[in-house]
């Protein structure tokens, strides 16, 4: 990327763009894809009806089309059993002509979330929730994993950001807020690969606000709409959101969208963040395409 991704904002704060580079990993991504000697194929499995997974997949297969992959979706009715749902994953991990395989999460109650990951083939696992992929790249062997896409695509964020504002990752103190497999836990990893000095914070956490406050790389995934303070932040930090929640909003009947930082108040104190929308939640999607590139490439090898 060489367009700096940070734009001015009316307050102290530098606003991280994501959604321009989201754009470029894209663009990237369907520019790789076209000479590949082979079609990226992605398989989106959908079990049940919850609206939200299904505005999330629908964007999934047209980012997977906007990049020239084959793309197939797959809705299954929620009454659908764990039997058939691994019976499917099987399936789709012998099809050569797919690459890569998500199965949208939550799953209905009854099915076993962590069993059916487990079975997705690992060069397969483009969310990189399966073991296999965990364990590299919490062994240091990220280069060999496919990475969670929205810590990875939070990562890119992060190294863009500090290039821009000349900072190094390389030890600096990053707190991050939230422990879960999804994000917490691998976007420590991402930030100890390049040197930071890593705290993954809790809601078990003592003086939660203090640690926050240490922070150069504050990083905040707990899912709780603007938990995180203007007064947690040092000055000039670097804001990571990952929240996205939905709130009501000032009209009534309308809801809007907030992170999990207030970002009123961050702006005020930060020296660059992401906004809520617009910030890591675009990346989440171009990370998947760019994973699931990387799988019909490591395909061929
Ligand atoms: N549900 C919400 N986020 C995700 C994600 O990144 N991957 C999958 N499979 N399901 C999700």
């Amino acid at each position: 990327m060489t367009q700096t991704i940070l734009k001015p904002s009316a307050k102290k704060a530098l606003l991280i763009d994501g959604k321009a580079a989201s754009a470029a990993v894209l663009e990237r991504v369907a520019r790789e894809a076209a000479i590949l000697t082979v079609k990226p194929g992605l398989a989106v499995v959908l079990v049940g009806e919850d609206p939200a997974s299904q505005v999330y997949v629908k964007s999934k297969g047209k980012a997977a089309h906007s990049c020239g992959f084959h793309s197939v979706q797959y809705d299954l009715p929620a009454t659908t059993s764990e039997s058939e749902l691994i019976g499917l994953v099987r399936t789709l991990n012998a099809d050569p002509a797919i690459h890569g395989i998500l199965v949208q999460l939550p799953l209905p109650a009854g099915i076993d979330s962590s069993k059916v990951l487990e079975t997705i083939a690992p060069e397969k696992d483009v969310d990189g929730f399966h073991p296999v992929n965990v364990g590299l790249l919490a062994t240091g062997l990220a280069e060999r994993a496919l990475v969670p896409c929205t810590p990875a695509g939070a990562m890119l964020l992060i190294e863009e950001a500090a290039k821009a504002l000349g900072r190094d990752i390389s030890g600096a103190e990053a707190v991050i807020v939230g422990r879960s497999n999804i994000v917490g836990k691998p976007m420590a990893q991402l930030l100890l690969a390049k040197n930071a000095t890593v705290t993954i914070a809790h809601s078990r956490t003592k003086d939660l606000p203090d640690v926050a406050r240490r922070a150069d790389i504050l990083v905040a995934a707990v899912g709780r709409p603007e938990m995180i303070r203007g007064d947690w932040i040092k000055p000039g930090a670097l804001v990571i959101d990952v929240g996205i929640n939905r709130v009501p909003g000032v009209e009534p009947g309308k809801t809007r969208l907030v992170g999990d930082v207030a970002l009123d108040e961050a702006i005020a104190v930060a020296g660059a963040i992401t906004p809520v929308p617009g910030g890591v939640g675009p990346m989440t999607i171009a990370m998947l395409m760019a994973n699931t590139f990387r799988a019909a490439r490591l395909s061929l090898a």
